[in-house]
C-alpha cells in the first residue's frame, strides 16, 4: 500500500506572485463575460490588497482579488477556470479569503455582481452575503447593452 501523503493533490490557497500573471490572465479571459485587461489585473496588486490563488493538481485554477481600506474590504474579482468550476474550489477560495480578512480585523466585505450571474450570487448567498443595493445598467455586456449590478455585503465581525 502506498502510504505517501497526498497533500500536493488537495487544493492549496496561496498569495498571488509576480510570475503568476500569465496563467491568471488565461483564467480571467476564459471565466469572465467581459474580462479585465492584463494591465488591470497587474494594477490591482499591492499592500492594500489581499490577493489569493488556488492551486489544484499543481496548477493555478483560480484567484481572488480583494482590496481593503481600514476595516472594510471589496472583492473586485474572483474566478475559477471553467474546466474546474463546480468542484467547490470557488467556495473554498472565498471561505479562505473570508477567514484571512477576519484575521486582519476586517468587518465588512463588499462586492458587486452581474444580476444575471446566478451561479456567483448563489455562492455569495451561501457564504452569508446579503443584497444591499442594485446599480442600474452598471456593467457593459458583450452585445453592447448594459446589465444591472447587485451590490452585496458580508458582515464578518
Ligand atoms: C462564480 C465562481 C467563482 C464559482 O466557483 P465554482 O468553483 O464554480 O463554484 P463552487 O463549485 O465552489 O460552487 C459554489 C456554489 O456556487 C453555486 N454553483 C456552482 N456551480 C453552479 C451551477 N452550475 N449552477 C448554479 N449554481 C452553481 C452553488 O450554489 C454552489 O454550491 P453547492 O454546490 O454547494 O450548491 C465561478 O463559477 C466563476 O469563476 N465564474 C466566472 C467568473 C465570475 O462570475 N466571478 C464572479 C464575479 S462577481
Amino acid at each position: 500500500m502506498n502510504m505517501m501523503p497526498n497533500n500536493s493533490l488537495s487544493p492549496q490557497i496561496m498569495p498571488i506572485e509576480e510570475n503568476d500573471f500569465t496563467r491568471l490572465f488565461e483564467i480571467e479571459q476564459a471565466a469572465h463575460l467581459v474580462p479585465w485587461s492584463l494591465g488591470t489585473l497587474k494594477n490591482n496588486q499591492g499592500e492594500r490588497y489581499l490577493n489569493l490563488k488556488i492551486v489544484h493538481h499543481q496548477q493555478i485554477v483560480g484567484f481572488a482579488i480583494c482590496q481593503f481600506v481600514l476595516d472594510e474590504a471589496t472583492l473586485f474579482n474572483i474566478a475559477i477556470d471553467p474546466a474546474f468550476q463546480g468542484q467547490h474550489l470557488g467556495a473554498l477560495l472565498l471561505q479562505e479569503l473570508l477567514n484571512q480578512l477576519k484575521a486582519k480585523g476586517i468587518k465588512t466585505l463588499w462586492l458587486e455582481v452581474r444580476e444575471g450571474n446566478q451561479r456567483a450570487i448563489q455562492l455569495y448567498q451561501q457564504n452569508d452575503f446579503n443584497e444591499v443595493d442594485i446599480r442600474k445598467n452598471y456593467y457593459p455586456t458583450p452585445d453592447g447593452k448594459r446589465e444591472n449590478a447587485v451590490v452585496m455585503a458580508a458582515y464578518l465581525a
